[in-house]
């Protein structure tokens, strides 16, 4: 095929972090702490990463406010995780929370505090005390509901003071791949000037983010694209549990934006056309604050049932105005204000109209505690993907299994981004200075590149994204059944080869956005093909994934991590075994049972 042929600019580094969110920034301070040398890629500058949007908070059982246990998080976690998650990696994450969030608090961090000057920690939903058996944790530490703004300048700042390098606005193509050796770099292309760059790195770390804008509706910004995880799709790597995906209860009808489940955690409760707390009887114990998918769910049916609010009757309403105004100014103060710009709501005053939206993904590329990539092809025996790590949201450890609590996700990206550091800093003290061996060629990385640029086709991106994002919300949201999703399946193969007559007008190289947001397409189309795929194969109901037409869980046949592999625009599905044990003797790993709140 003929091509352009480019200028490149090559760099060598021990390690290349991809992204610069609350995961890609822990791990970066954490690798120039051990004496790396690291470039950090970005394609946003890094206090715009879509960490700054996290509300609510960060869980640890640090018992500032009551008595607590890291044992009992565990529970709550593995029990949120409807018992698809690796119960080892949670006992880590749930263990490490502790040291992780002090050791935020010692970096800078500016938490809210108690009367005692504790860190404040705030009820969220599915987190409780006694092994589920005693009243609601307060676990939750938050700085007011900016927590994630306030972790992500904090890492940043300890960053540059460590002198980590960054590369902002940096869109990462695609790994450089050698058959034997693993990953042995990154492509990225400079959207500032142009340039496209060959990163030779001895290790690299995709932290990319999820993926929620294959979505009609979602918290997330419209950079979370995932890039990461197409990526390591197009180098052979599987991505892990994609049929399940985070509806949070509480977006803004209308403009999507997060209202946090804080607002709950304070005291907020949901209503519906008959001013009824209907949460009460789906949950009658836990009520507004069980789990994530057990009120999306619910607030589903009640709109279904008829007994939504509004001229339409298609949304819920969620009631702030009998807090004391001082909790909000004092706890809420973010959401009172999106509230008033995008609801034009004042929270002292009336009820702010809400409606499930897309937030999270618990599926991503499989990986270990310690941030090691792996597949397993024969549904027994996991594989380590040589050199390549994965963390945060574009990872699948799995700690989140089918369902992940609130405040479990900054927890995720601090303790993951710590615990790759830790490890990748350990392995290059036991190997020396070993030498970069710079296999593996951008020759791919270009020719998709050039042939995007150069497209001749007749598709507007813009038109393809959203057929792509209505295809989803209909066919693969917080309820599924067979026959909707064989027809989003079908509509997503039809999108996806659509994707080859996609039309580009600019050719430019600088800040061109016509190129970019259609590569960032093809990333969220490859990905959303694998999601549907996943949700058409798994024939249960478990946490997020939700079918009409098979209604419960089902141990016997589905307790597994679902696979998929990418091979020329067809999804080869597979699996692999989920940990049922804990990882030390400490505690004892919790069999499945039935879930209610
Ligand atoms: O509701 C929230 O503040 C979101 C938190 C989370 O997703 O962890």
């Amino acid at each position: 095929m003929y091509r352009k042929s480019y200028n490149i600019i090559e760099h060598n580094y021990d390690v290349v972090v991809v992204g610069a969110g609350g995961a890609g920034l822990r791990a970066t301070l954490g690798l120039v702490e051990n004496d790396l040398s690291v470039a950090c890629l970005t394609k946003v500058y890094p206090t715009r990463s879509h960490t700054v949007a996290a509300q609510g908070g960060i869980s640890a059982a640090l018992g500032n406010m009551s008595e607590d246990s890291w044992k009992w998080h565990m529970y709550d976690t593995v029990k949120g995780s409807d018992w698809l998650g690796d119960q080892d990696a949670i006992e880590y994450m749930c263990r490490e929370a502790i040291p992780a969030v002090v050791e935020l608090e010692h970096y800078g961090v500016p938490f809210s505090r108690t009367t005692e000057g504790k860190i404040y920690q705030r009820p969220f939903g599915g987190m409780t005390t006694e092994f589920g058996d005693g009243p609601p944790a307060n676990r939750t530490c938050s700085a007011a509901d900016r927590t994630g703004h306030a972790i992500l300048h904090t890492l940043y700042q300890q960053s540059l003071k460590n002198k980590a390098e960054f590369f902002i606005e940096y869109f990462a193509l695609d790994l450089i791949m050698d058959e034997k050796d693993g990953c042995q770099g990154v492509v990225a292309w400079s959207l500032e000037d142009g340039n496209l760059h060959k990163f030779n790195a001895k290790k690299v770390i995709l932290a990319t983010g999820g993926y929620g804008r294959v979505y009609f509706s979602a918290t997330s910004a419209h950079t979370c694209t995932g890039d990461g995880n197409a990526m390591a799709l197009r180098a052979g790597v599987p991505l892990q549990d994609m049929e399940f995906v985070q509806f949070h209860p509480t977006g803004i009808y209308g403009a999507g934006c997060l209202i946090t489940e804080g607002t709950r955690g304070e005291g907020g409760y949901l209503t519906n056309s008959e001013g009824e707390r209907f949460m009460e009887r789906y949950a009658p114990n836990a009520k507004d604050l069980a789990s994530r998918d057990v009120v999306a769910r619910s607030m589903t049916v009640e709109i279904n049932d008829g007994r939504g609010v509004g001229k339409e009757r298609d949304h819920i309403f969620l009631h702030l105005n009998h807090l004391d105004p001082n909790v909000i100014s004092k706890r809420l103060p973010g959401i009172a204000e999106t509230a008033k710009i995008f609801a034009g709501v004042d929270v002292n005053k009336e009820p702010i109209p809400v409606i499930p939206t897309c937030h999270y993904n618990m599926g991503g590329i499989p990986a270990k505690f310690t941030g090691e990539v792996v597949t397993n092809t024969d549904g027994i025996n996991d594989t380590v993907v040589p050199n390549l790590y994965a963390i945060g949201e574009a990872a699948c450890v799995s700690v989140h299994g089918a369902n992940r609590l609130g405040s479990n996700s900054l927890l995720d990206l601090v303790v993951f981004g710590r615990s790759v550091a830790h490890h990748i800093g350990k392995e290059m003290k036991k190997s020396g200075k070993s030498i970069l061996s710079k296999k593996g060629s951008e020759e791919k990385a270009l020719d998709r590149f050039d042939s995007l640029r150069y497209s001749k086709g007749d598709v507007m991106p813009a038109k393809l994204r959203l057929d792509m994002q209505k295809t989803m919300q209909n066919h693969c949201a917080v309820f599924r059944t067979g026959e909707g999703l064989e027809k989003g399946s079908k509509k997503m193969d039809e999108i996806y080869e659509n994707f080859s007559n996609v039309k580009i007008t600019d050719k430019s190289l600088i800040w061109n956005t016509d190129l970019l947001e259609t590569m960032e397409l093809e990333n969220l189309i490859q990905q959303a093909v694998v999601t549907v795929k996943s949700a058409e194969n798994r024939k249960e109901s478990r946490g997020a994934h939700a079918r009409d037409d098979f209604r419960d869980r089902n141990d016997e046949d589905w307790l597994f991590h679902t696979l998929a592999w990418l091979k020329n625009k067809n999804i080869k599905l597979g699996a692999r075994p989920v940990t049922l044990r804990a990882m030390s003797n400490e505690v004892q790993s919790f069999p499945p049972k039935a879930r209610v709140y």
